[in-house]
């Protein structure tokens, strides 16, 4: 009793230490924008080195959603991430933590008690990219393919280059093989301002395009075809994930899985 008591006495004083501290906090943070938040966090990120066993472990989470392979859904709701540029998903995951990107779904797994601090995202990041893509992505009708590949030539090779592979120093996603739907819904979120994080050359650069135009162009891009080195086989599965039982498939209970990763 005396020491639930005194467990208690403690427990106060922690939160009369708190009340003094965290309108200090508060302050501070107030005074930075979610775009500066995930820029100082994406720096520090960028300069740890990786560790792909621990990436791996954090990936678990991510399975869920993006599937073991990191392939999404071919229908779009969830986005191909691997073979993703390791600097892209860096500044997403900082992007969404910091609300710099809206993401409602996926808000929560990005917060430091699940994801981790910056090693953890290093370490993902790194798992992430090194996945072999998806060869069957989603892709649009194929019937304005000409028109799609003039209007990416003369719009996007600038940034997103001539394949659609991105660029890593400048955080350009790689936009090649990416499931068509979500093209579309992540290319009308920028074109509409409700993607917080785009570039407003990009925004400045696709304004005047025709229904017509966009679907051409995000045609094409689905059909871009990243490096063959880059590709994994039709239906691969991802070997570090044997106990993952997919949706519609009668698979063994899930084994228990490894210990989580360690939070700095
Ligand atoms: C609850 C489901 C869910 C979980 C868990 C989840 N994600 Fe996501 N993620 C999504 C959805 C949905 C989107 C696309 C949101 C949109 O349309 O803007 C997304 C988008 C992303 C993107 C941006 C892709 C792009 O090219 O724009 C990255 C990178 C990403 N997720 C990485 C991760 C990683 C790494 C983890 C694990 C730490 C993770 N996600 C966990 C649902 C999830
Ligand atoms: C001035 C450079 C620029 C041009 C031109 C440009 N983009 Fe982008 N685009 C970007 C940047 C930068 C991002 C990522 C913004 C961020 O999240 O940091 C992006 C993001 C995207 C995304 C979302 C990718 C993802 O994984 O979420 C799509 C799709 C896209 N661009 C398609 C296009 C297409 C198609 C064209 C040509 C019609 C185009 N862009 C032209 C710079 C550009």
């Amino acid at each position: 009793m005396k020491r639930i008591a005194l467990g208690f006495g403690w427990l106060g004083l922690a939160w009369v230490g708190l009340g003094l501290v965290l309108p200090l906090i508060s302050d501070s943070a107030s005074a930075a924008t979610p775009a500066e938040i995930a820029k100082t966090e994406y720096e520090e990120v960028m300069a740890l080195t990786p560790d792909l066993q621990n990436g791996r472990k954090v990936y678990i989470t991510c399975a869920v959603c993006h599937r073991p392979e990191g392939w999404g859904t071919p229908e779009g709701t969830y986005p191909q991430i691997a073979g993703q540029l390791r600097s892209v998903i860096i500044k997403q995951l900082a992007d969404i933590r910091a609300r710099n990107r809206d993401n409602p779904l996926m808000y929560p797994f990005s917060m430091p008690r699940i994801l981790g601090g910056a090693q953890n995202i290093a370490d993902v990041a790194a798992y992430v990219a090194q996945l072999p893509m998806n060869p069957q992505n989603g892709v649009g009708p194929g019937t304005d393919l000409e028109l799609g590949a003039k209007v990416y030539k003369d719009n996007c090779v600038k940034c997103h280059g001539n394949q659609g592979q991105g660029d890593e120093p400048e955080h350009m996603p790689a936009i090649a093989g990416q499931h068509f739907n979500y093209l579309i819904r992540q290319f009308e979120a920028i074109r509409d301002g409700r993607r917080k994080n785009s570039d407003p050359k990009m925004v400045e650069q696709i304004k005047g395009f025709s229904p017509r135009e966009e679907m051409a162009v995000l045609d094409y891009t689905s059909r871009l075809r990243p490096s063959a080195d880059r590709l994994g086989p039709p239906n691969w599965r991802n070997p570090d994930f044997q106990g993952y039982v997919y949706p519609g498939s009668p698979g063994p209970a899930l084994p228990p899985p490894p210990a989580p990763a360690p939070r700095p």
